[in-house]
């Protein structure tokens, strides 16, 4: 586990100069209000899908968000294209102030900011010819005749590796890639400056994620637009992006270069997710394995169990927990490598019993 230094402590995960981050998004929380009828005894608890959590992307930069299911990615995600309200904080991009839209969002903004879901199946019209689903945005946005439309719609298909010829086809035609690179192939036509990609290949085979991934990398290259990676797996984020936030319930709880986090993670949760990647080596499956069992992965109950109401999220699953845990959120500390991580272990580790917290993970 990396080192903590003192030099941030206090600081907010993603805290970052006003107006340098192209993506700039402080204390944001979005709460969902609890639903259920008469029957089910009348409206259930609000549901706080994203609490406190801070996050920037810069020009042209990716950051992936990791976490796993439910843990708020898409919300966050969703935020930022202003399918769902802040209940606090600030989101902004360049010069827009996201969280102070009216009922109406700007077209311009809809064309700065473009997603890709998880599913094409799902957000490809299976209506529209595919020469049609590139179209719209050309017309839409920057008003282009047909002809014009038609021409463009080619380029942008070859630009994302699919011949001219198939913009007359129907997206159940292709393939789950091709439909993806479709998906991008339409995110792209609007030239954004931001890219929230939702799990873009976790429904692809293993093959198929590594061609979209690499399509990604290079068509940023080509367009320079901000990469927002969202995925459960770390191991489909850790190759691309420049900097990771991972998030655990509602909250993130360690920010940081990519390598850092991957290679020295500081927050006990992030060492799970890294032993939960498959690795070829048996020596380093033996050590996950042996991880994976120290940090309780395996117990139904704490998996299961319902998120704190209070102190650090991840407190009622993590071999480490002290009293502290339980009662506060910690304070973000500075890690030595890069970036930062709440966790009380980074505050008030090295006054524990048997000495400093040096590292969680087991030796190979
Ligand atoms: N519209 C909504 N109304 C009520 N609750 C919601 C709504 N959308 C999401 N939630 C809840 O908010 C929490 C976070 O959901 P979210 O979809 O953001 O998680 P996620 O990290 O993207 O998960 P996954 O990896 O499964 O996609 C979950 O508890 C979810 O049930
Ligand atoms: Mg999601």
């Amino acid at each position: 586990m990396a080192h903590a230094t003192d030099a941030g402590a206090g600081a907010p995960a993603g805290a970052t100069p006003s107006g340098e981050a192209l993506l700039d998004i402080q204390h944001l929380s979005i709460t969902f209000p609890g639903s259920g009828g008469l029957l089910a005894g009348g409206r259930g608890p609000d549901v706080r899908a994203v609490v406190d959590a801070s996050l920037h992307v810069d020009d042209r930069e990716t950051v992936g968000l990791v976490g796993e299911s439910g843990s708020g990615k898409t919300t966050m995600g969703k935020g930022v294209l202003r399918f769902v309200r802040a209940s606090a904080g600030t989101i902004r991009l360049g010069a827009y102030d996201v969280t102070n839209f009216g009922r109406k969002v700007p077209r311009s903004y809809r064309r700065e900011v473009q997603v890709v879901f998880q599913d094409p199946v799902a957000s490809l019209n299976p209506s529209i010819i595919v020469g049609d689903l590139i179209g719209e945005p050309l017309k839409l946005h920057f008003g282009m005749g047909a002809a014009a439309r038609r021409r463009r719609a080619a380029e942008l298909l070859e630009q994302v590796g699919l011949a001219a010829h198939h913009l007359e086809r129907y997206p159940y035609e292709f393939s789950g890639g091709q439909r993806q690179r479709i998906a991008v192939a339409r995110a792209l036509a609007s030239e954004p400056q931001l890219i929230v990609l939702d799990e873009p290949v976790s429904a692809l085979d293993v093959s198929t994620q590594s061609q979209v991934i690499n399509l990604l990398e290079k068509l940023q290259g080509e367009t320079g637009a901000a990469y927002l990676l969202i995925a459960h797996d770390l191991a489909v984020v850790r190759h691309v992006s420049r900097r990771i936030y991972v998030m655990y319930r509602s909250r993130i709880v360690e920010e940081g270069p990519a390598d850092r986090v991957c290679e020295q993670p500081a927050h006990p949760y992030t060492e799970l997710l890294l032993a939960s990647i498959p690795d070829a080596d048996p020596v380093k499956q033996r050590a996950q394995r042996a991880l994976r069992q120290k940090l309780s992965v395996d117990q139904a109950a704490a998996v299961t169990g319902e998120t704190p109401q209070q102190g650090c999220p991840f407190s009622n699953r993590c071999p480490y927990v002290m009293a502290s845990c339980r009662e506060q959120f910690p304070d973000w500390t500075a890690v030595q490598g890069g970036g930062q991580v709440a966790c009380h272990l980074h505050t008030e580790g090295p006054t524990l019993a048997g000495g400093p917290v040096t590292s969680l993970s087991v030796p190979a």
